[in-house]
């Protein structure tokens, strides 16, 4: 029993300090001190495009901190989004900037492990936010996550530190993944369609080398 309590212990100490830390940034920094900052998100949005998504598709943006994805999709007519991050300092960012417009947005606060989604998503996109997950037991848990929130012929994207890129994000330690292993690693529900890496400026002038994967869930 008391091992059960200090493991619960421990993992709920853990998700706060990851709480804290983002918090501490998003309420200190401004958006182009971000290493991961793009005035347009164009490798995302041009998967989108390619993939001829409805305007009503459902679509979440995993970690999307205050991203400018969710200002185009809005700009461009979509109109069933949901932006999740660990922050609300980043929602609340990208809420501000978003004005009126953020009314038609779904904003969940959440830790990515601990989100319980009531719907199925037809696009997942997921930037930079995977990666730190480090621990196998969180990793398994996504791997759940997204084959049980993501809908049948739905769409999954999720893009992470490759294997000659960074090994830590804003301070913070990351589990890197070449383009191929990114697709092994989901391939129990989902077929690649396309994977790439690509290279990110950063508003410092450094490249950081991304592996994406651009995944198909299987039909049930
Ligand atoms: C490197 S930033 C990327 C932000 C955005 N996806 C982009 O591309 O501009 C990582 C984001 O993931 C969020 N994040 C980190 N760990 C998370 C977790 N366990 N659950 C939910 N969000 C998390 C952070 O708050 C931050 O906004």
């Amino acid at each position: 029993m008391r091992n059960f309590e200090a493991i619960t212990n421990a993992i709920f100490g853990k998700l706060m300090n990851r709480k804290n830390y983002w918090e501490t940034i998003y309420e200190t920094k401004s958006i182009q001190e971000f290493s991961w900052y793009q005035a347009v998100p164009e490798t995302s949005l041009d998967i989108m495009l390619e993939l001829n998504l409805p305007l009503n598709a459902k679509i979440i943006d995993i970690g999307g901190g205050d991203s400018f994805l969710v200002d185009e999709l809005l700009s461009r007519g979509y109109s069933n989004l949901t932006v999740l991050d660990i922050s609300s300092a980043a929602l609340h960012r990208a809420q501000q900037r978003l004005g009126k417009d953020a009314e038609k947005v779904q904003w969940i606060c959440s830790d990515m492990v601990e989100f319980q989604p009531s719907e199925r998503y037809d696009f997942w996109h997921d930037r930079a936010a995977f990666h730190f997950l480090t621990d196998p037991v969180e990793i398994h848990h996504y791997r759940q996550l997204t084959a049980a929130a993501v809908a049948p012929s739905g769409v999954m994207f999720v893009g992470t530190f490759s294997e000659i890129g960074p090994l830590k994000c804003s301070g913070i330690p990351i589990q890197q993944y070449s383009k191929e292993s990114l697709a092994a690693l989901f391939q129990e529900a989902f077929t690649p369609l396309r994977c790439f890496t690509t290279d990110h400026p950063t508003p410092f002038g450094t490249i950081q080398n991304f592996s994406c994967c651009v995944l198909q869930r299987n039909e049930l």
